[in-house]
């Protein structure tokens, strides 16, 4: 494994990976194939641009011949799949853009891959998969029971990954992350959206009551653990990544709000999301076992994370003072608003 193509490498994940690559591995190369959708960011790559070891290739998962055309021309070993639609409230509206990536160009990935007889390939996925886990936590043998058009899609990309180790050989390996969070986010996911959100001084969306729970994790650990698994995994084998412990968002909301020395007025309970799942908690003795723990728990990743959002403000304000923005926070929020559900909280 030495010549890396990373799909979806200018998003969030993504370019942390290609920077952690870059920085442990002298010798690799890494070329970064991007459709760059309203989520890709060439800033994110930015630190890497003069790299003789890196390359930017602009093209669409789904397109096979320019797959097969930018592996063959890199001379490409390994693919690790980052890419994807990966925002649940965009995929109520527009579930077609979810399953032509997710799902078709995953295919297509794996398809290239098969044919140039590739050293590896590794699909990034979601503990979305197991569904909402209400008591225990799921493991990686767990029955996928996807809810949302996002997790469905997924979940249709990893059983094919699957099927392509079963039926063709090919040497794959999964992992399914929980929610990550740190540099590069895209401010339309929770925490990069409150966080900023309150800088501005402007209201916290709460959806439902906030008691909705996710197992945050910073996203430099997460990519540890991919890169272990890259390294150590079994082949045709899953593997769970995440800290094993959950937070209620309206917990998160309120430490956001002291970190940032902001009032509690900011929180602002709106219309929950259709078929919100209410928990998600992933057993992870699995990657444990093969040595890897999260380094941060949630308190010092939130921390970590408001920390780049503040002093990194020239990122984020060009993304949230653009039209596009501006037109996806204006439709998917206007109007929600309700009122709190519980004074205590
Ligand atoms: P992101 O939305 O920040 O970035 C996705 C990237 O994929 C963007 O750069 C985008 O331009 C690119 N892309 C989209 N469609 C493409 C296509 N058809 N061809 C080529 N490139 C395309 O996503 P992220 O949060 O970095 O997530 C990366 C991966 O990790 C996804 O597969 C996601 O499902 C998974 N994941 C994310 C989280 C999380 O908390 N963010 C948790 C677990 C798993
Ligand atoms: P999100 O970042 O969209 O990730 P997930 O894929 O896990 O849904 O949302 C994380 C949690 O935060 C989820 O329970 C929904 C909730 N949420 C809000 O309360 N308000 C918001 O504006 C958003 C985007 C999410």
């Amino acid at each position: 494994m030495r010549n890396f193509l990373i799909t979806g490498g200018a998003g969030f994940i993504g370019s942390n990976y290609v920077t952690f690559l870059l920085e442990h591995y002298p010798d690799c190369r890494v070329v970064v194939y991007d459709k760059l959708t309203y989520a890709g960011n060439l800033n994110n790559l930015l630190a890497h641009k003069n790299d003789t070891r890196y390359a930017f290739v602009k093209g669409d998962i789904c397109d096979s011949a320019a797959v097969r055309e930018t592996l063959v021309a890199h001379q490409i070993d390994t693919i690790v799949n980052f890419a994807a639609e990966t925002h649940v409230d965009r995929s109520l509206s527009d579930a077609g853009s979810f399953v032509n990536t997710d799902v078709y160009g995953t295919f297509v990935l794996l398809e290239a891959a098969r044919e140039l007889k590739l050293e590896r390939y590794h699909q990034i996925s979601t503990d979305e998969v197991y569904g909402e886990i209400l008591t225990g936590s799921s493991n990686e043998e767990y029955p996928i029971q996807t809810r949302s058009p996002y997790s469905a899609s997924k979940a249709g990309a990893d059983l094919m990954v699957l099927a392509y180790f079963t039926s063709f050989g090919l040497p794959v390996t999964i992992t399914r992350g929980s929610n990550n969070i740190g540099p590069y986010q895209y401010p339309e996911k929770v925490v990069p959206l409150f966080i900023t959100n309150a800088i501005d001084d402007k209201p916290l969306p709460i959806y439902g009551d906030g008691l909705q729970m996710r197992d945050y994790q910073y996203v430099g650990d997460h990519c540890e653990g991919i890169d272990l698994v890259l390294r150590q995994g079994e082949l045709g084998q899953v593997y769970n990544l995440g800290t094993g412990s959950e937070t209620r968002n309206i917990d998160m909301a309120n430490l956001i709000l002291d970190l940032l020395g902001k009032p509690k007025t900011l929180l602002q309970y709106i219309t929950d999301r259709p078929g919100h799942d209410r928990r998600y908690a992933l057993d992870v003795r699995k990657i444990n076992a093969l040595g890897w723990h999260s380094r941060h728990d949630f308190a010092a990743a939130l921390e970590a994370t408001v920390r780049w959002y503040r002093e990194n403000e020239w990122w984020w304000r060009e993304i949230k003072s653009g039209a596009y923005y501006q037109a996806y926070y204006h439709t998917h929020y206007s109007g929600r608003e309700v009122a709190a559900p519980n004074p205590a909280h």
